[in-house]
C-alpha cells in the first residue's frame, strides 16, 4: 500500500509501505475511506515532536470500513464502517477506567501517527479495536465524520467541557483554526449570551463568523477592550486558548473575569508566563489537557441528530494519492484558505465555509 511517510524534520512522501496486518488479538486494520491533516501533522514535520521516528506513516484521524480483525475484538467486524479516533485505549488501566484515555498507561493514548503507524495510508492497524474505533451512525457523511476523530471531541472536552461553558456566559475563543471554529460550535450547545473569536487572520475570523461567532475582533485590535466593552468591564465567564502560543496564553488570562475559566487546549513549545501577581486575587480556573475523545460517542449521534451541524469545515477535498499536494494547501493556509482538508474524495475546493445552519 501507500502511505505518507515522515523522513525526520522538512521531509515526507507518498510511498509503498508494507500492509498492516493484525499483530494482536485486539487489533482491527481498516481501510481508509477518508482521512485529514492537523495542525499537529505539521508540528512534527517541523521537527516539533521529535520522538516521532522517521520511517512512520503520519496521521491520526480517519474514517474507514473494517477489513480484518483479530480474536479478541468484540464490537465490530469486517465491512463495519467506522471512525478511527485520534486516542486508542487499552480500556484496563487506572486512566482507562476513569475515561482519561489520552493518558492511557496500557500501550494506547496518542500513538496513531506518532508512536505507531497513523491513518494518512491506504490501511491502518488499530491496536485495542474495541475502544478505538467507533461505528459510523446513518446519515453522517465520511467528509463530517472524519471531524469527530480529533477536532471536536478536542474542542468540546478540552474547551468547552474543562472551561465549564454555562447558559448566559461570555466566551471568548483565543484562535479561530479548525479547533477554536469548532470550540465556537460546541459552545454554542450551552447558550451562552455570547461567543467572540480572537484571530491574527481576517480569513480565520470571517469562518468564525459564519460558524456562528457573535463578535470578532483581530488581535491588532484589541481584544481586552472589546470583552471588556461587552461585559461591564467585568471579562469573559470562559476563555479557550486555542493556539499554543505565550502571546494567546497570556491574553487569554488578561481577558478572563474574576471567577471565571481559562481552557487551554494549544499545544505549547515554549514556556508562557503565568502572571499570578495579577491572578492570585481572581478566583481564577485553570485547566489544561490532552483530549480523551471519551464523547466522542456522544458527539457522532448529536451529529446525526443535526443537533451538532459541522457545516462542514472541510474546504479542500483530494484524492488519497493527493497527500503531498493537499498537505502543501493545508501548510499555507493563510494563502489558500484551507480549513480542513479531506483525502479520498474527488478533487474540490469549497474555499468557503457555508453559513451557520
Ligand atoms: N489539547 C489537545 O488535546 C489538542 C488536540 C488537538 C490540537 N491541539 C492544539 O490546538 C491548537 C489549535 O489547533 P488548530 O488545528 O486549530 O491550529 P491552527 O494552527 O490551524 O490554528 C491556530 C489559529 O491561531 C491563530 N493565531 C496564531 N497566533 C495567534 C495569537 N497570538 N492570538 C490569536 N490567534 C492566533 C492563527 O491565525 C490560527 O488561525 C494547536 O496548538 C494544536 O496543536 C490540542
Ligand atoms: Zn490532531
Ligand atoms: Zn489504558
Amino acid at each position: 500500500m501507500k502511505g505518507l511517510v515522515f523522513h525526520g524534520p522538512g521531509q515526507s512522501a507518498w510511498e509503498q509501505v508494507p500492509d498492516p496486518t493484525v499483530q494482536d488479538p485486539t487489533d482491527a486494520v481498516v481501510r481508509v475511506k477518508a482521512v485529514t491533516i492537523c495542525g499537529t501533522d505539521l508540528h512534527i514535520l517541523k521537527g516539533d515532536v521529535p520522538e516521532v521516528a522517521p520511517g512512520t506513516v503520519l496521521g491520526h484521524e480517519a474514517v474507514g470500513e473494517i477489513v480484518e480483525v483479530g480474536s479478541d475484538v468484540r464490537t465490530v467486524r469486517p465491512g463495519d464502517e467506522v471512525l478511527v479516533s485520534c486516542i486508542t485505549a487499552c480500556g484496563r488501566c487506572r486512566f482507562c477506567r476513569q475515561g482519561m484515555y489520552g493518558q492511557c498507561l496500557g500501550g494506547g493514548g496518542w500513538i496513531l501517527g506518532h508512536r505507531i503507524h497513523g491513518t494518512q495510508a491506504e490501511y491502518v492497524r488499530v491496536p485495542f479495536a474495541d475502544l478505538s474505533v467507533h461505528p459510523l451512525p446513518a446519515g453522517l457523511s465520511g467528509q463530517d465524520a472524519v471531524l469527530f476523530a480529533d477536532i471536536f471531541p478536542t474542542a468540546y472536552e478540552v474547551g468547552v467541557l474543562n472551561g465549564s461553558v454555562r447558559p448566559g456566559d461570555t466566551v471568548a475563543v483565543v484562535g479561530a483554526g479548525p479547533i477554536g471554529l469548532a470550540a465556537i460550535r460546541a459552545a454554542q450547545l450551552y447558550t451562552p449570551e455570547r461567543i467572540i473569536a480572537v484571530d491574527l487572520a481576517d480569513s480565520r475570523l470571517d469562518a468564525a463568523k459564519r460558524l456562528g461567532a457573535d463578535a470578532v475582533v483581530a488581535v491588532r485590535d484589541d481584544p481586552e477592550q472589546l470583552v471588556a466593552d461587552l461585559t461591564d468591564g467585568l471579562g469573559a465567564d470562559v476563555v479557550i486558548e486555542a493556539v499554543g502560543v505565550p502571546e494567546s496564553f497570556e491574553l487569554s488570562t488578561r481577558m478572563v473575569r474574576p471567577g471565571g475559566h481559562v481552557a487551554n487546549v494549544g499545544v505549547h513549545g515554549k514556556p508562557a508566563t503565568l502572571h499570578l501577581e495579577d491572578l492570585w486575587i481572581k478566583n481564577v480556573t485553570l485547566t489544561t489537557g490532552l483530549v480523551d475523545t471519551s464523547s466522542t460517542p456522544t458527539l457522532l449521534r448529536m451529529a446525526a441528530a443535526g443537533r451538532l451541524p459541522t457545516s462542514s469545515m472541510v474546504t479542500h477535498t483530494f484524492p488519497l494519492d493527493l497527500m503531498e499536494e493537499a498537505y502543501d494547501v493545508f501548510g499555507r493556509a493563510s494563502e489558500t484558505g484551507a480549513l480542513k482538508v479531506v483525502l479520498g474524495e474527488p478533487r474540490h475546493d469549497t474555499l468557503a465555509v457555508p453559513a451557520a445552519a
